[in-house]
């Protein structure tokens, strides 16, 4: 696929005489090709097929065992139109139970994919929506619970590309993988062998995510992408299941970003760098007109466990050469126009609290200290690791929090150990209790807003947390009025230590058996129970 697309730009920019032969062969012989989502078609009956399967990865030499769908690894990109009814087949051919979830898209929960939503496998769901939302660049990915994490890990994951009239008047690239081209940036840690996937779901996991030193963008490892010179529009999806990223460009060009989660900006918001949340996307345009080539990169980020090499220092992603064939798409100064943030007096409020259990916390960091050392701890919010301190102490300091001792117990070595038969598949909680399948927290009324305050004071996580069958608005985030192009629509919030609000609507029915779900996006706090689900009518 990736082939055949860069084959067919380069034969045409060749032609054009914009292309030195010896570039092609360069290209080839020093990084691996950016890999190009297929653009999904419906076929004669206007349906989507979509195939969750079994394949191989080629890392570092080794044949991976990974998951797509429609493929090996990730997933087709599919193009939606507003208005336009889709009918999609989902058919699992993996060896467990599936689901599959639009995350960023506004349908009914019956159609939703959240956890109830399971596909046996060798099973077939079939599921049918309008979409009636702005354009947006949102995603699909599994939530079968206590599983999302390990079968995002495995691979899958795929876009989904919905246009409007609005998005098609303004000039804005659109010729896919030329000059609007999606970066799925995605962590990985294999086997010590590099032969397979290494993932756990264990207390260290459970506490701080599942990550790796292993950096893919679009599943290869810093790739290289030919460009036309102009304005390149890309479509960043951070896929990781736990790892924050922080974008920028290796050169310091800046970064102009047009869309977030759910749609595009009022106008162009000129940044350095964009942090990235896990099952975050922005939009970004920029301008690659003088011809030299950048990396895309990531620097680093101050969340728990994720300052380990090579995420210390700024890490390229993915190579970006302009060749001599200029670019047709141009960055607008005005996008669209959004609504301005309504009044919030006298809307229903609610309080979501996020809530690790501090045996979890405490054991899970000291099960991250054991394996990786002190330096795993980073700088979290700006506070320095004192040498000679032992780990129980400084995790005692961290951000001035509360621990409870009652049920821990001591090792030999001073380790903490959670007392016997602890259960920490739902050591993660909101409000109280961890996620309950059969038990709804609350029903939210249909078509009205609602203010929603969620609160992860007490702990040293980063939290990125999202909600089901709504674009919201964030009022305020960890105790600040969002940046500029987070002002925008939004499916993913930040709770960092603070808390953060945001104004939401819902447009479509819940039921209780098909409940939308409100959980942390760091896919390992989710699957040991940090989500509710919550009905609407
Ligand atoms: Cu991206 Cu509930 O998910
Ligand atoms: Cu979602
Ligand atoms: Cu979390």
């Amino acid at each position: 696929m990736q082939r055949r697309h860069f084959l067919k730009l380069t034969a045409a920019l060749s032609a054009a005489g914009a292309l030195p032969l010896w570039s092609r062969s360069l290209m080839a012989a020093t990084r691996p090709l950016l890999p190009i989502p297929a653009l999904l078609e419906a076929d004669a009956h206007g349906t989507y097929n979509l195939i969750a399967q079994a394949g191989t990865s080629q890392w570092n030499g080794k044949a991976v065992p990974t998951w797509g769908y429609n493929s090996s690894l990730l997933g087709p990109a599919i193009a939606l139109q507003r208005g336009k009814p889709v009918n999609v087949n989902i058919h699992n051919r993996l060896p467990e139970a599936t689901t599959v979830h639009w995350h960023g898209l506004e349908v009914p929960g019956a159609v939703d994919g959240g956890p109830q939503a399971v596909i046996a496998p060798g099973a077939t769901r079939q599921v049918s929506f309008t979409p009636d939302q702005p354009a947006a660049t949102c995603w699909f990915h599994p939530h079968q619970h206590g599983k999302t994490g390990h079968q995002v890990a495995q691979g899958l994951a795929g876009l989904v590309l919905l246009q409007d009239d609005a998005s098609g008047k303004l000039r804005l690239p659109i010729q896919w993988g030329v000059d609007d081209v999606p970066l799925i940036f995605q962590d990985k840690q294999l086997t010590k062998d590099g032969s397979r996937i290494e993932y756990q779901l264990d207390i260290m996991r459970a506490a701080v995510g599942w990550f790796g030193d292993m950096m893919l963008t679009n599943g290869a490892q810093y790739p290289q992408h030919a460009v036309p010179r102009g304005w390149l529009r890309l479509r960043l999806l951070n896929g990781c299941n736990a790892r924050s990223l922080h974008i920028a460009t290796s050169d310091k060009r800046p970064l102009y970003v047009i869309g977030s989660d759910g749609g595009l900006l009022a106008e162009p918001v000129k940044v350095e760098s964009l942090p990235l949340l896990p099952g975050e996307r922005f939009e970004v345009m920029v301008d690659t007109s003088d011809g030299n080539a950048f990396d895309m990169v990531t620097l680093p980020v101050t969340q728990m466990g994720m300052m380990l090499a090579p995420f210390d220092q700024p890490l390229p992603l993915v190579n970006i050469l302009p060749l001599r064939v200029m670019a047709s798409g141009a960055l607008p100064d005005k996008l669209v126009d959004l609504p301005p943030v309504p009044a919030t007096e006298g809307l229903q409020t609610r309080w979501l609290q996020l809530m690790m259990d501090p045996q979890l916390d405490s054991q899970g960091m000291q099960a991250l200290m054991d394996r990786y050392g002190a330096k795993a701890m980073g700088n979290h919010h700006g506070m320095a690791m004192p040498a000679d301190k032992k780990p129980m102490d400084m995790k005692m300091d961290m951000g001035g929090m509360q621990m409870d001792h009652g049920n821990m117990a001591m090792d030999h070595s001073g380790h903490a150990k959670a007392a016997p038969g602890y259960d920490f598949h739902n050591g993660n909680k909101i409000n109280g209790v961890a996620f309950d399948m059969a038990k709804p927290m609350f029903g939210a009324k249909l078509g009205s807003m609602e203010k929603w305050t969620i609160s992860g004071e007490g702990d040293s996580m980063l939290h990125p947390f999202h909600i089901h069958g709504t674009q919201f608005r964030i009022l305020s985030e960890n105790g600040k009025p969002p940046a500029p192009h987070r002002q925008g629509w939004k499916d993913m919030v930040s709770v960092d230590g603070w808390r953060s609000e945001v104004l939401v609507r819902f447009n479509y029915v819940a039921s209780a058996e098909h409940a939308y779900m409100a959980h942390c996006h760091l896919l390992e706090h989710e699957d040991t129970g940090m989500m509710l689900g919550f009905t609407v009518t």
